[in-house]
Order: C-alpha cells, then structure tokens, then sequence
C-alpha cells in the first residue's frame, strides 16, 4: 500500500469517526434505502470469497415495529437480520423462511451487538457484526460485484422485544429488493475496526483513537 492510500485511509478513519462518535466505530458504509425511510447500511471485509463477516447498521424511525434484511436477496432460504426495539435498546434476531410464512429461528448466523446501537426520541439503529450473513446452504454473497439484498418491515411492534425470538407481525407496509455493489462496501482493516465489538448494547461510544489506530502510521 502507497503513502497516499495510508493517508487517505488514516484521514477517513478520522472523518468518519469525528463528528458522529455514536455512529460507528471507524468502518465506513454503503447503504440503501427502502420505503418508509428505513437505511440500511453494509460493510464488508476486503475479500474476494465468502465466508466472511458483515457489519450491519438498520437506521429506523420509531414508527418502525421490525426491519430486516434478507442476505440472499429474496424471503426465502438465506439468512434473515430482523432487528425491533427493545426499550432504549434494540434486539437482533436470526432466521430463515422455507416458504412464505413467519420466519423460524436460524442457527447458522450468529451475531454481535456493537456500540453503535442505540434508541433516540426519533430512531431505532441497530449496529451488529454477523457471522454466517456471507453464505448458507445454497448460495452466498460475491464481494466482487453486485448482489441482491431484499428487505422488509412492519408498523407493529414485537410481541416480546427483549427476546430474539419473538413473533413478528406480517409485512403489510413493504418489502423490496436493491442491487447492491458490494465492491463499495469493503473497508481495508475491517477485522481490526470490528474487532472492538461487545456483546451489549449500550456501551458508550467508540473513541476515535481507536478507529485511528486501526490504520498504520504513514
Ligand atoms: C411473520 C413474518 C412474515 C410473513 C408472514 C411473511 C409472508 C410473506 C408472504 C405471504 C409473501 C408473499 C406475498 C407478498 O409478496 O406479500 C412474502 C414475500 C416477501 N417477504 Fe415475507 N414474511 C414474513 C417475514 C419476512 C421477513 C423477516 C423478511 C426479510 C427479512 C421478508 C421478506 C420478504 C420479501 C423480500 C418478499 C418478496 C418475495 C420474495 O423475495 O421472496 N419477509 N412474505
Ligand atoms: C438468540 O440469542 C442467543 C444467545 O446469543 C443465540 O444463541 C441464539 O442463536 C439467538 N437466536 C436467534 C433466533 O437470534
Ligand atoms: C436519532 O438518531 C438518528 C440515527 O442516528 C439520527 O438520524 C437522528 O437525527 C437522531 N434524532 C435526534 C432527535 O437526535
């Protein structure tokens, strides 16, 4: 890697980490939005092949009930993100739907809840690392191109927010798919920025000299 790239990338570490400490914790995003003003925001390791590790922000307004993404692009047989509200916190749940009906629990993902979870008078955002979000039985994430992630929603809140297997209501408001370059997405040092995730969801705020320190000095 040039002086310039190592430059370039210690100022983006910067950037990003300086006016939003809430934001994230260095890793820096591509993201989409769906109806209803839902973000949803992906970073990925700079890899050529999956298996690999996502970064996920879902960025909702409070009239959100449930959001979630569907890795494989579509509702059914890949790995589902649902996250809802939970108090000023916010639960993340794995699952996968073998036909059009409420998704059931998915053991093959698993999930880190990161600092940058949090609930505001306005929004919900849940911030998590997956494990097992890059490929499944039958399919998988290419990191070298575009790829399709689908979404859905519901108004209604969960029947039992603070547990991850809740019952979630039918997505009656929206549902969609996005073609998404994942290319974007790649963050150089992702596995050292990630690696400072904790398990709950209310830590305070990633200092910037931590995503600071994840870049070599020039
Ligand atoms: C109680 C929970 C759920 C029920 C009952 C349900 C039911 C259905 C039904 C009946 C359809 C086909 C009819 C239509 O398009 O409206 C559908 C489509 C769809 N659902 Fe769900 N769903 C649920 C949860 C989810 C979740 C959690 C996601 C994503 C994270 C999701 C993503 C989609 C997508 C993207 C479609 C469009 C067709 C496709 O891509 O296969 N659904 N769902
Ligand atoms: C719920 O959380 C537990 C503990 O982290 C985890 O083992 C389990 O896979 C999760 N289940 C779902 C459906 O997310
Ligand atoms: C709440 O958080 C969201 C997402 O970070 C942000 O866009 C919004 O401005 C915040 N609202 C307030 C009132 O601070």
């Amino acid at each position: 890697m040039g002086l310039l790239s190592l430059t370039t990338l210690t100022l983006a570490a910067l950037a990003v980490a300086a006016p939003s400490p809430r934001q994230d914790a260095g890793l820096t995003y591509k993201d989409f939005s769906s109806s209803n003003g839902i973000v949803y925001r992906v970073a990925i390791p700079d890899v050529t092949a999956a298996p690999f590790d996502v970064a996920l922000q879902i960025v909702a307004p409070k009239a959100v009930g449930w959001a979630g993404l569907a890795w494989g692009g579509s509702m059914l047989n890949n790995p589902l993100t649902v996250a809802y509200p939970n108090g000023d916190t916010v639960t993340v749940s794995s699952r996968v739907a073998g036909g059009y009906q409420a998704p059931t629990p998915y053991a093959g993902a698993e999930y880190t809840v990161r600092p940058g979870t949090t609930v505001n008078t306005t929004h919900w955002v849940l911030d998590t690392l997956c494990k097992g979000c890059s490929q499944w039985n039958g399919g998988g994430l290419d990191p070298s191109g575009d790829v399709v992630l689908a979404w859905a929603f519901a108004p209604n809140a969960v029947a039992n927010p603070s547990s991850n297997t809740s019952n979630i209501a039918f997505h009656n408001q929206g549902k969609g798919a996005e073609n998404f370059d994942l290319t974007a997405a790649k963050v150089k040092d992702f596995e050292a920025i990630v690696s400072g995730g904790t398990a709950g969801g209310d830590e305070a705020p990633a200092s910037s000299s931590s995503a600071a320190a994840a870049a070599p000095t020039p």
